[in-house]
């Protein structure tokens, strides 16, 4: 065996948000030695803290208990020291965050902040794989940041991650493909083969994908552009079968039963969260740098604005303009259910629009409240914060659903209505069957579907 062999063995993370807590405590689960690190400021050093005391810094399903797990038998630790971390590492990943900057490029400076830190303290010949989700060319320029600080050796890879808030700790056991973006793929991609070995036991070969860097990087924002412009279709076609008689339900099984078109098919108030809208944005701006005709793109995330707000609007055409002293109440903050993000999520274009013309509104989310507040604020007369998605309700002149949590998906009919001021619901994620909210009285206006009015017979 030779030493870094020995050390490859050792990781060092960079990163203790979504993606490199979730990596860490995975690899660290099939027996891997491995450090997180987070930056020495005061919220850094919280989740250094937590993540040392076997608490997961984040939402996410099953990584308190994989945390917990691995912390107590020694393969997992976190530090604010990167030096400490990274000395003793063969593999360094680099799981920082890269933002929207204001002209859709994404920002890449902690990434390259990461990669200096790196320079000055790795051992020779480490692999530095980058899992955030970088512009095409950010693997390159890390390896020349390299040469120009350090004589070592050191191999920029892009390893870029594949998970998704909700499902990440299966998304990382269980990955579709792992990809590795290497210049030096015969000692790199072994190398990080055998790292991620333990994931892709009993899988095809082909799972493992070995490029070139820049390839790998494209993978990434490919990935998420098409699933992004699979949405973005599925709530058009979905806003014109509100409008010609289609039933969107039956528009989506008859769709999805060609094995050609993917899974993300299910209607909503826009796609959030972190990746999706940065990644359309960020692919729009590098069509724009390599002079490729790009109109289309230019209007895809403007559409997926519209698909968000145009939820307040079909509550403020209800009520002919007119929203003041309305109550409505509001089910799901977060960007979608299983998770605390309320990042570029429906309810915070929509509630701060229903506020400013008048409404009050009553929120409800089984996760997100805490960071909705954050965001929205908390104290206002206009936005209260509801104990549950029954107490939401109370007195309220309409619903509305932003998210399909478990937590509401077969809501008490009967209770709904007795709870509401008036029977109207406003349904952004199908959760509600359109029959059963006539027979029980409701006004009801889904997504991809006409409208039901079951008030005059009940
Ligand atoms: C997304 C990708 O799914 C991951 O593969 C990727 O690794 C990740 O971004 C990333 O780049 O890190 P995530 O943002 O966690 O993961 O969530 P998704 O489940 O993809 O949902 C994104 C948005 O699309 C949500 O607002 C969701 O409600 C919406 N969506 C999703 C729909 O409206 N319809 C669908 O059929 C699916």
């Amino acid at each position: 065996m030779t030493s870094a062999e020995g050390l490859d063995s050792r990781i060092a993370v960079i990163g203790t948000g979504y993606v490199g807590i979730v990596t860490g405590a995975c690899l660290a689960s099939k027996g891997l030695d491995v450090t997180c690190v987070d930056l020495p400021t005061p919220q850094g050093q919280e989740k250094v803290d937590l993540i040392n005391d076997g608490q997961a810094p984040i939402v996410e399903a099953g990584l308190g208990e994989l945390i917990g797990k691995t912390v107590r038998n020694g393969n997992l630790r976190a530090t604010t020291d990167l030096s400490m971390a990274v000395r003793r590492a063969g593999i360094v990943l680099i799981s920082v965050g890269t933002p929207s900057a204001v002209d859709g490029s994404a920002n890449t400076t902690y990434v390259f902040d990461a990669a200096r830190g790196i320079a000055e303290h790795a051992a020779p010949e480490a692999i530095v794989a980058t899992r955030s989700t970088v512009p095409v060319g950010t693997t390159r320029r890390i390896g020349q940041l390299f040469t120009s600080l350090t004589t070592k050796r050191l191999y920029p890879v892009s390893n870029p991650e594949f998970l998704a808030e909700g499902t990440a700790i299966a998304d990382t056991m269980k990955p579709s493909r792992v990809v590795i973006g290497t210049d030096s793929p015969e000692i790199v991609g072994t190398r990080m083969e055998r790292m991620w070995y333990p994931f892709l036991l009993n899988r095809a070969e082909h799972d493992l994908i070995i490029t070139n860097p820049e390839s790998s990087e494209m993978v990434k924002l490919n990935s998420n552009f098409q699933l992004a412009l699979q949405i973005i279709g599925t709530n058009t076609v979905a806003e014109m079968c509100e409008i010609n008689g289609a039933d969107y339900r039956h528009v989506q099984r008859g769709t999805g039963k060609d094995p050609r078109i993917g899974k993300f098919l299910s209607p909503g108030p826009g796609y959030g969260g972190s990746c999706f809208p940065k990644d359309v944005r960020a692919l729009e701006f590098l069509a724009r740098q390599l002079g490729v005709e790009s109109d289309f793109l230019r209007t895809l995330d403007a559409t997926n604005e519209w698909h968000k707000i145009r939820w307040y609007e079909k509550i403020a055409e209800f009520y002919g303009g007119e929203l003041v002293g309305k109550k409505i109440a509001v089910w799901g903050l977060s960007f979608k259910p299983g998770t605390d993000d309320v990042r570029e999520s429906a309810a915070l274009r929509i509630i701060p629009a229903l506020n400013q013309h008048g409404a009050h509104v009553s929120a409800f989310d089984p996760l997100a409240q805490q960071t909705a507040m954050k965001e929205l604020g908390n104290g206002r007369e206009n936005l209260v914060y509801a104990s549950d998605q029954y107490e939401a309700v109370r007195d309220a002149d309409a619903l509305l659903v932003l998210t399909n949590s478990d937590e509401y998906t077969r809501p008490n009919l009967g209770r709904l209505r007795g709870l509401m001021k008036s029977p109207i619901v406003f349904d952004a994620r199908s959760i509600f069957d359109p029959k059963e909210m006539q027979q029980a009285g409701f006004y009801y206006a889904g997504i991809g579907r006409g409208v039901v009015d079951g008030r005059q017979a009940a």
